[in-house]
């Protein structure tokens, strides 16, 4: 076991999203420790042009290996389309993000090779899970949609909104014609509307939610490289963002499935507090 296994993961969205990811690690590794950052202050990364994205998520980076994380998990679909690559080029942790687990999941699953992509206006953009798709699965027809106003849907709670259902039945419409077996959710906002897209594609269509692939894949990395806890107990979960943290613990709970306990608030211009 390295001398770091002590230390927490750390995890970084633009917001409250990637919460539904920290709901399935800490399903998955409860005796896990893990630091998250989430960049309340300049949501949403989904329609920003690349380098700024890029440049956010450096930064969150280096705020999390400042208080020392042995990992570090990019929870925000974004966020992992436009820097994943120099983020695990630059640091010298094990870096995961969120497309690539869902993307294997999604490989996996498909039988028609007719696979729909759902993301921000960024993540869609980028190609990046048609890329991906593509070099697991030859011969793919990917299909992707843009959904941009899940994620204020998602934050104000109208999951099962009727106002959500049509802008559902309208944004899953061309994916619906195009006949896919197998449809990712490819933003971490997006489980919160799970119900009204299994219910709008209609049975038969397999939903991918890349949280719970993409805790599999960290317990694998930290297997690998000798950092799993050795904790009989269970982990501390720490919140830090750098806006608002009383509207990110009010939401965030819809987002984790819990109560959030203590949120800090951690502006990005400040010196690192330990
Ligand atoms: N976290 C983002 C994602 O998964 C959604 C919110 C945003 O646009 O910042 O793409």
């Amino acid at each position: 076991m390295s001398h770091g296994a002590g230390l927490p993961i750390g995890v970084f969205d633009s917001g409250i999203g990637g919460l539904t990811v920290v709901r399935e690690l800490a399903r998955r590794l409860p005796e896990e420790s893990i630091v998250y950052f989430g960049d309340t202050a300049r949501v949403p990364y989904g329609p920003k042009a690349p380098e700024t994205i890029r440049r956010y998520s450096h930064e969150a980076a280096e705020l999390l290996l400042g208080r020392g994380v042995k990992a570090l998990v990019v929870a925000c679909n974004t966020a992992t389309a436009h820097a994943i690559d120099s983020l695990a080029e630059s640091l010298d942790v094990p870096v995961v993000g969120v497309v690539e687990p869902g993307v294997r999941a999604a490989a996996r699953a498909t039988r028609s090779k007719r696979v729909g992509v759902l993301g921000t206006v960024g993540t869609i953009g980028s190609g990046v899970y048609d890329r991906g798709l593509r070099r697991l699965v030859p011969g793919v027809q990917v299909f992707a949609q843009a959904c941009p106003l899940f994620v204020p849907l998602a934050e104000e709670g109208f999951g099962e909104h009727e106002a959500s259902r049509l802008i559902a039945e309208h944004y899953l419409a061309p994916l619906r014609e195009m006949d896919v077996d197998v449809v990712i959710l490819g933003c971490t906002h997006y489980p919160l509307l799970r119900g009204l897209v299994e219910e709008s594609m209609g049975p038969g269509v397999t939903l991918i939610d890349s949280g719970a692939e993409t805790a599999a894949e960290i317990e694998r990395v930290l297997e690998a490289g000798g950092l799993r806890s050795s904790a009989a107990d269970a982990g501390e979960h720490t919140f830090l963002v750098s806006d608002s943290p009383g509207r990110f613990r009010e939401v965030g709970s819809r987002f984790m499935g819990r109560a959030l306990g203590r949120v800090a608030l951690q502006p990005l211009d400040e010196k690192v507090v330990r």
